[in-house]
């Protein structure tokens, strides 16, 4: 990682290990309250990822491997084939705490792969796994950088670029994914407007994005997710650009409920629709967006705006958490490491060739 991307963001890491323990930054309270959390126990780990303490898909990824690390570190007098099945049965249940995200599972199998190797006993194991955490921790911060040195480009005078949820700083190890390239090309003194979507119904537009970004000193502009038609009706967007949760291996893309709206509106206007992610998010295992799991969450989470109710008890809701959007909407992919652009089988393919 290059040496001034610490320095670019302002607000607090998402995860951090510190001293052979795990804390996360509960989003839940921002831009409010700031506070890090430690985690006790695999049942704290998954509900801190069920209830958004931690989210974002390189964010939850990175929380499960240390959280595995968390889960299994008081049994390690346990005989080393015993511990390892203690293992896959943590990394199963943390596994389970949210669908859509194809990095919680990443993380898992990465982190089962090192069972598969010979250890003295099960502190060596338990030291491995770590090690492992951390490399996941670390590799994340100089592919969110590369992201966006690959983006950035895109970004010109003038621009205004709207994005949608939170694929930030707070989302990832560092700089986060979609904000990289506005991070970037902030460091480059382009001046540009953000225009973040505040992303119901838990807005993480309003009290993630736009405070990430204020706090870095760029120029954010908070709309309600009903807007985005008329600011791209009246000109003021240039480019969309948006995280993801999963990329299949056809190209489709899911990300927070909404995205799809505006990359249909994007397509309408003409406007460039950008998708940013590391290669840990492409599912090349998934054939097409309609495989994607999409997790369905509370309906309280829609009943209520932050805690205060806003309709009758007993109102039937759906409150699907993401979507998916087609990849003919998508303009390019960006990766750590380039552009891909369609056709997205091949482009896809041949990314992933020798690695
Ligand atoms: O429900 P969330 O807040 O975890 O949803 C997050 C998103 O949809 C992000 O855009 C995605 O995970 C990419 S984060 C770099």
């Amino acid at each position: 990682m290059s040496n001034n991307s610490a320095a670019m963001q302002k607000v607090p890491l998402s995860v951090e290990w510190k001293d052979g323990e795990l804390y996360l930054l509960d989003q839940t309270l921002l831009p409010h309250e700031q506070v890090m959390e430690k985690q006790e126990s695999a049942e704290q780990v998954w509900q801190s990822i069920k209830v958004l303490k931690v989210r974002g898909a390189p964010a939850i990824g990175i929380a499960a491997a240390y959280g595995l690390c968390v889960a299994i570190k008081g049994h390690i007098d346990l005989p080393l084939s015993e511990f390892k099945e203690l293992v896959k049965e943590k990394a199963a249940y943390l596994d389970s705490s949210r669908p859509t995200a194809v990095n919680l599972g990443w993380a898992m199998r990465r982190m089962l792969v090192l069972l598969e190797k010979d250890y003295e006993d099960s502190s060596d194991l338990y030291n491995q796994l770590v090690e492992e955490a951390k490399l996941i921790h670390e590799e994340d911060k100089a592919i969110c950088r590369g992201i966006g040195d690959q983006g950035a480009p895109l970004i010109q005078d003038g621009m205004g670029v709207m994005t949608h949820c939170n694929a930030g700083a707070l989302a990832t190890s560092i700089l986060g994914t979609a904000t990289s390239l506005m991070y970037v090309a902030h460091n480059q003194d382009k001046k540009f407007k953000v225009f973040a979507n505040e992303t119901r119904p838990l807005f993480q537009g309003a009290r993630l994005t736009s405070w990430e970004l204020g706090k870095a000193g760029i120029d954010v502009t908070l709309v309600t997710d009903n807007m985005a038609a008329h600011m791209m009706a009246t000109g003021q967007i240039d480019m969309v650009v948006v995280g993801t949760d999963r990329v299949v291996a056809n190209g489709d893309v899911a990300n927070k409920i909404g995205t799809l709206g505006v990359a249909i509106l994007a397509k309408h206007y003409g406007i460039p629709f950008y998708v940013a992610c590391p290669s840990s998010t492409i599912d090349m295992d998934t054939k097409h967006g309609s495989d994607i799991p999409i997790e369905e969450r509370d309906g309280a989470e829609i009943t209520t705006i932050m805690g205060q109710k806003v309709a009758e008890d007993g109102t039937a809701t759906r409150s699907p958490a993401f979507d998916v959007t087609p990849n003919e909407l998508v303009s390019g992919i960006i990766t750590e490491s380039e552009i891909i652009r369609a056709p997205y089988e091949e482009g896809l393919r041949e990314f992933f060739k020798g690695k």
